[in-house]
């Protein structure tokens, strides 16, 4: 007699990422042959350049197919220590450094290695769907404190300071910022990074779309303010946005603390082990390009955050803080809402995946119910029909 598994407790809290879900349910619907705008997924939609795909090919024909070093080679994370001179002017040292299969894992090491049980996290909202439940798997508590649209979706020292508790572990900071599109500048992360370091705080900055600005935007790493906030902070980032390797799975953490750097690479030692070989050797090439490798992607999203702009500066009961970086259009549509009688936008994103076949992603998801948020790396025919459809559909 067969019997099903019972699982364990700790399942029920398991909470599958709901980009991935909406991602899956628009692929459905477009392999029953409908013709879905899918905006779900935060991914370029371009291919990685030329040099990117034939390092992995090479390397795959090359006989590159063992184990690595568990944190990434020394020569992979030699070329993470020489982007992030160039880039950011930051010393890392290979040690001070562990690759992981994409940022994803990077943070989840961080968390696992950084909270105790019960141990407070705080998260400005609206927030990376992943960071709370993250957070929970690690047995950490997201305190979440939400930054409204008013504000440009940014956190600021007195929410922070009112939100600190004798519990409270570390601060995570994402500039830019997705869902919103936020980039902190010098002074506004200067003055953040002061209440955490007054208190103690462990700050995980995840800069995963260091790269994906807008002008006058800048991208600014808490690490670089001061020798303090270098101490503290656990710098996250990868080369999935930047690059256009989301499927290649290579990100890293970066911190000058060598105990913390001991404990992720013992968790991911008894965990998934090194990342792909192939990939580390791809993602090795990535990080030794110029800047101008990646310009024309830079220029399609700049082209498409207009298009944006433009098709919703009019919409009634909507509100758009220009995105300063990163490729995601963050739509409040409180005036809507209340219009139609509904307290989230969930049944709207549901209801336009169904009727408009547009896939975007409840602002539920990032902690902020009133919102929407789509994608705009994607091609220019299938976001200029994206709009189209959306804009009806906000009108009706
Ligand atoms: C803010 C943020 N952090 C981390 C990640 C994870 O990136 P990776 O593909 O490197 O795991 C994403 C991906 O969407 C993201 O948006």
């Amino acid at each position: 007699m067969s019997k099903t598994p019972s699982l364990a407790r700790r399942t029920k809290s398991f909470q599958a990422s709901p980009t991935a879900a909406l991602d899956a349910a628009a692929k459905r619907l477009a392999a029953e042959g409908h013709t879905v705008c899918n905006l779900a997924s935060g991914e370029p939609d371009m291919e990685p350049v030329a040099a990117i795909r034939e390092a992995a090919a090479k390397a795959a024909m090359g006989g590159y197919s063992k184990y690595t070093q568990v944190s990434g080679t020394l020569s992979l994370r030699q070329a993470v220590s020489r982007a992030l001179l160039r880039d950011q002017g930051l010393s890392y040292q290979p040690d001070q450094i562990v690759v992981s299969a994409g940022a994803k894992q990077a943070l989840f090491n961080a968390f696992s290695c950084l909270l105790d049980p019960d141990d407070e996290a705080i998260l400005p909202a609206p927030y990376w769907v992943s960071y709370p439940e993250q957070i929970k798997l690690a047995g950490g508590r997201p305190v979440i404190v939400p930054a409204d649209a008013a504000g440009g979706y940014k956190l600021t020292p007195e929410a922070l300071s009112q939100a600190l508790s004798p519990k409270s572990r570390l601060l995570v900071l994402n500039s830019p910022n997705n869902p919103s599109g936020a980039v902190y500048t010098d002074s506004e992360l200067s003055a953040l990074v002061e209440v955490a370091l007054d208190h103690g705080l462990t700050i995980v900055s995840d800069e995963v779309y260091q790269q994906v600005l807008y002008p006058p935007a800048r991208h600014v790493s808490p690490a670089s303010l001061s020798a303090a906030a270098f101490s503290a902070t656990v710098l996250i980032s990868g080369v999935s946005k930047t690059y256009a390797m989301t499927g290649w799975r290579i990100g890293y953490l970066a911190s000058p603390d060598p105990d913390l750097i001991r404990a992720a690479a013992a968790l991911q030692s008894q965990t998934s082990g090194n990342p792909t070989a192939v990939a580390q050797r791809a993602a090795e090439v990535a990080w030794d390009l110029p800047p101008e490798a990646t310009r024309h992607q830079l220029a399609a999203f700049t082209a498409r955050r207009r298009l944006v702009l433009d098709a919703l500066a009019e919409v009634t009961g909507t509100e758009l803080v220009p995105p300063n970086g990163a490729f995601y259009g963050f739509l409040s549509i409180a005036g809507c809402l209340r219009r139609w009688r509904e307290e989230a936008a969930d049944a709207f994103c549901e209801r336009l995946l169904a009727e408009d076949k547009v896939a975007v992603v409840p602002g539920s998801a990032f902690g902020a119910p009133d919102a929407i948020r789509f994608s705009f790396a994607v091609a220019d025919d299938v976001l200029k029909e994206a709009l189209v459809r959306l804009t009806q559909a906000l009108r009706r």
